[in-house]
């Protein structure tokens, strides 16, 4: 069966509704940023001050064409790694590509104290976010099916994902 591969912002809840939707499908879990961080035997932050944002562009474009020989997986993308082109044909070539939408309020919220995120760590939180978001929006809309985060649970958001793969057939 193909991937599904769960897009959107730092902060959208990828990797917690990635997690609990592998369980619900009986799928392995992947989280990009986790596995570069295994790969490389640096957290994302290390990666990102001691080689550059482009170095971590590249670590994420060989994971994908990696992944993309790989099938019944759930797969968690960092924020930034739909940003090239060829990752995302990689993606859609066995998998189904869902976005998590959040407001800039809810991320906000969410990355607020959180210095993992070299992208965010400096300046404004809430212009930088707001900005990303902005100059992101077409990137974010390459998902064939979005789920709009605002007010709702994972458990919420794991159902809508799952009725929505399941009624287009691409789960069992
Ligand atoms: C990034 C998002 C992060 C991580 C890196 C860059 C981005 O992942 O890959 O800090 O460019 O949006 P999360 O979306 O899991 O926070």
């Amino acid at each position: 069966m193909k991937n599904i591969v769960l897009i959107g912002f730092m902060g959208s809840g990828k990797s917690t509704v990635g997690c609990r939707l592998a369980h619900r499908l009986g799928y392995k879990f992947v989280d990009t940023d986790y596995e570069i961080e295994q790969v490389t035997g640096l957290t994302v932050a290390q990666i990102f001050a001691k080689h550059g944002v482009k170095r971590f562009r590249g670590e994420e474009a060989l994971l994908v064409s990696k992944l993309m020989h790989q099938q019944d997986l759930v797969i968690a993308t960092g924020g930034g790694l739909v940003l090239r082109p060829e990752n995302v044909a990689m993606l859609q070539q066995n998998g189904v590509l869902i976005g998590l939408k959040a407001s800039a309020r809810t991320i906000c919220s969410r990355v607020r104290n959180k210095r993992t995120r070299p992208l965010l760590a400096r300046g404004n939180l809430r212009e930088n976010v707001e900005r990303l978001l902005r100059e992101r929006q077409a990137a974010y809309d390459v998902a064939e099916f979005s789920v709009d985060v605002d007010q709702l649970t994972p458990e919420e958001i794991v159902d809508i994902i799952y009725h929505y793969l399941k009624e287009k057939g691409y789960v069992r």
